[in-house]
Order: structure tokens, then sequence, then C-alpha cells
């Protein structure tokens, strides 16, 4: 096979600037703090904590360690660990596989209306007002348009490989999003009704605990750490062999859910800002408004009180969330390409184009039926299949795949492995805690 001469990221930051580059994305700048200000604030802050690193983190490491293993796309790096069911980890890389370009075939569409959002303000200031009316208005072709101008780029990216093209562009592209953010978080704490935000931010409000929180914050952290869908698979198969896995996961974990705290900071303070300057951020039955309403009304609404510089900073606002969904897009692309680069030996940019196309369709059928399909699609793969296809990768790497054979994978980057606390808990844990945490997180909601 063409094992040997197979791409792989260039150097260590390299694997975790795009690592954390897919990880981080809407699901942080937008789906966290969105879900925090409707759940109580610190009580899913810290809910969503104790998930990432109680079910997350080991299920990271698992997806890193079979794809490194694998040492080729998902489908064959699962069916290489299912020892004598090779049929079992075919079948779950093919459902992973459909689970990753159906979140893509949606999540370009959100981010096509962040492209719409971020050039709108530039179009209004030098005088194209209609145009700029248009991309803030919800149409079909709006979204059609907008959905082809993120995926293009996504694609470009892709077809030149990992190093030239995923790697680059992430390494590129993540320290400029880190920048913004400072920026941005720096400037709302300083405004006027600000600090209310924070408050709301990092004071619990106990009365939001339920079984359903959980389940969210377990939802939202296998989301954002983009588990359950072979992307981390496909990742760590371009890892070197020299990688010391546990300590790369934390790492991407760490930055993830920094991330995702300090977005926090700058949404939740953001809507009371807008609150400040006149902009309604409850709907008429007193609850916060959340969602695709704070991201596409009221923080446009923020930007605009605030005259000229508000036209940059709603720029910049967009900017760092177009980024952001690129560095996620691109790995969620790079799933079925890898497989069909090695499964039908492709070239990458003959496979590139024509699954790029295919995906493009499907987004084209959710615009189309944005009603029926996309809130379907959303369910279907991120509180779904990303979940449960979670759970069913620990439980292969837990039981059919030999343990001596987990070791001899980790021990390469880190010699004293077999000697941690880690060697002595992690495989047992995922092995049969993690599966009884989800069961009971899942079973304690539907009780
Ligand atoms: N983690 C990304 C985010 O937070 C989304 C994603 C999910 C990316 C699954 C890849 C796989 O937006």
């Amino acid at each position: 096979m063409a094992n040997t001469q197979r791409a792989q990221f260039s150097s260590r930051l390299g694997f975790i600037l795009a690592a954390a580059g897919s990880a981080i994305g809407l699901g942080n700048i937008w789906g966290f703090p969105t879900q925090t200000a409707s759940n109580g604030g610190a009580v899913f802050l810290f809910i969503y904590l104790l998930m990432v690193f109680v079910l997350a983190y080991p299920l990271l490491i698992a997806e890193l360690t079979i794809g490194r293993y694998g040492n080729a796309n998902p489908v064959r790096s699962l069916s290489a660990v299912s020892g004598g069911q090779k049929w079992i980890g075919r079948l779950l890389g093919l459902v992973g596989l459909l689970g990753a370009t159906g979140i893509l075939s949606f999540y370009t569409i959100v981010a096509g209306w962040l492209v719409g959002y971020m050039v709108s303000p530039l179009l209004a200031l030098t005088g194209f007002t209609d145009a700029a009316a248009w991309l803030e208005s919800f149409s079909e072709t709006r979204n059609l348009a907008l959905m082809l101008c993120f995926m293009v780029p996504t694609i470009l990216v892709v077809r030149n490989g990992i190093a030239n093209g995923i790697e680059r562009w992430s390494s590129r592209l993540m320290p400029v999003l880190f920048l913004l953010f400072v920026i941005m978080v720096i400037y709302i704490l300083f405004q006027p009704g600000a600090m209310e935000g924070l408050k709301m931010y990092l004071i619990p409000d106990m009365s939001h605990l339920s079984p359903g929180l959980v389940v969210s914050a377990m939802g939202q952290a296998f989301f954002s750490l983009s588990l359950g869908v072979c992307v981390m698979m496909v990742y760590g198969s371009y890892l070197s062999k020299t990688a010391n896995i546990p300590k790369t996961a934390a790492q991407v974990a760490l930055l993830d859910t920094g991330i995702a705290f300090i977005a926090g900071l700058l949404i939740m303070p953001a809507m009371f800002v807008a609150q400040h300057n006149g902009v309604a951020i409850y709907s008429e039955a007193g609850a916060l408004l959340s969602s695709d309403t704070l991201v596409f009304s009221v923080l446009p609404a923020m930007f605009d009180t605030m005259g000229t510089a508000g036209i940059f900073i709603g720029f910049a606002f967009f900017l760092l969330m177009v980024i952001a969904a690129l560095t996620s897009a691109i790995s969620l692309l790079e799933v079925p390409v890898a497989c069909a680069t090695e499964e039908f030996r492709q070239s990458r940019e003959k496979a590139v184009w024509w699954i790029g196309g295919l995906i493009t369709i499907a987004s084209a059928v959710i615009v189309y039926n944005f009603g029926d399909l996309f809130g379907l699609v959303v369910t279907v793969t991120t509180e779904y299949a990303q979940p449960i296809l979670g759970l069913l990768f620990a439980l292969v790497a837990g039981w059919l795949w030999h343990r001596n054979e987990i070791l001899k994978e980790l021990v390469q980057g880190s010699p004293e492995l077999g000697e941690t606390w880690f060697w002595k808990i992690w495989p047992g844990y995922v092995r049969v805690i993690c599966p009884i945490l989800m069961l009971l997180v899942f079973g304690w909601d539907w009780i």
C-alpha cells in the first residue's frame, strides 16, 4: 500500500493548530455562549467543563490513537482495530463518514450567512445599500450563493493536501483568530452594560440544572471537540508516530475549551451592551433571545448603534466566525476525501471536486427545503450521530482492540506511558466507565 509515503502534518504545532482549528468553530463562538445564556449561565459552563474532561477528552484520545495506528482513512483504520469483526469497523467508518458529510452540508449554509453579514456593512458603507440589504435578508438564492462562496475556499484548501493545504491554512488563520478574539473581548468588556452580562455568565442559577441540561452539555462537548464523525481519526492518521497523544489531545481540548470560555466573555457581555444601546434582548415571553436571533439580529443591531467604529467591529466579529468555520469545514471535508483517495485510488484533486460537488448539492437541497430539512439534519447528525458514534468508537477501542496493541501505539510517542497512572486508568475507563456514563446521561433524560 502507499502507506509509507502517506501525507503527514509537518510539525506538532501544525497538528495542534489544525486539530484545534477543527474543534474551534461555530460550536464555540456561537453554540456554547448561546446555550450558556439560555441554560442558567455558570451552571451550564460547569457541567460542560465536566463533560469535556470526563467524557470528551478520553474519547478524543481514542479517536486519535485509532487513526494513527491505522495510518489510513477512518474506514480502514476502524476495521484494523476491530479484531476479528472487521465489518463492524468498516460499517462504523462509513456511518461516521456520512455524519461528517451531513454536518458539513448544514455547516456551510450557516457559514455562508456569516460571510454575508461580514461583507454587508462594507457594501453599505460604499453605497451598495441594496446589495447589502439582500445579503442580510433571508432568501433561497442568497442562501445558495453564500453557501457557494464558503464551499469553494473549503474545497480549495483541502485540494492542496495536508501540509500545504490544511496545516498551512490552519497555521495562518488560527493566530489571526486568537488575536481578533482578544481585541474584541477587551473592547466589549469596556462598553457600558458589559458587567451585567459577565455576572449572568459567571454566577450560576441552579434552578436550571436538569437532565436535559446535562444532555445538551454532553452534545455540545462532542460537537465542539469534533468527535464521533471520524474527523479526529483522520487527523490522527496524519500525526507523526513520535507525538505524545494524551498530551497533544490535552492541548487541543484545552485550546478548544479556552476559546469557548472566552467566547462566553465576548457574547454574554455583548448582549447586555446591546441592551444598553437600546436593542431588545428578551423575547415578549421574557426569555433571553437565543441562537440565530442573537448572532444575526442582536449583534448587528449593536454594531449599528456604534457608528462607523461599529462597521469595523462588526466586520472583525464576522471575520472571526468565518475563519473559525473554515478551519472546521476543511476537517469535515477531509474525511470523505481521504476515504476516496485511498479506497478508490483517486487523485486528491479529482476526489475533492466530486465529493465537494456532492456535498454542495446536498446543501442546495437543504437550502430549498429549509423548513423541513435544516433542523432535522442538525438534530440527526449532532444530537444523535455524534454521541452515539463516539460511544461506539470507544467500545471498539475498549473491547475489540487488543490492549497491548494500543499500548504499543501510544508508547511510540511517550516511552514511559506504560508506567503512568494514565495507562492504569484510561483503557478500563474507555471500556467501561465512558459507556456507562453516557448511558446514564441519556437514560436520565429519557426517564
Ligand atoms: N467542532 C466544530 C465546532 O465547534 C464543529 C465540528 C463538528 C467540526 C464535528 C468537525 C466535526 O464548530
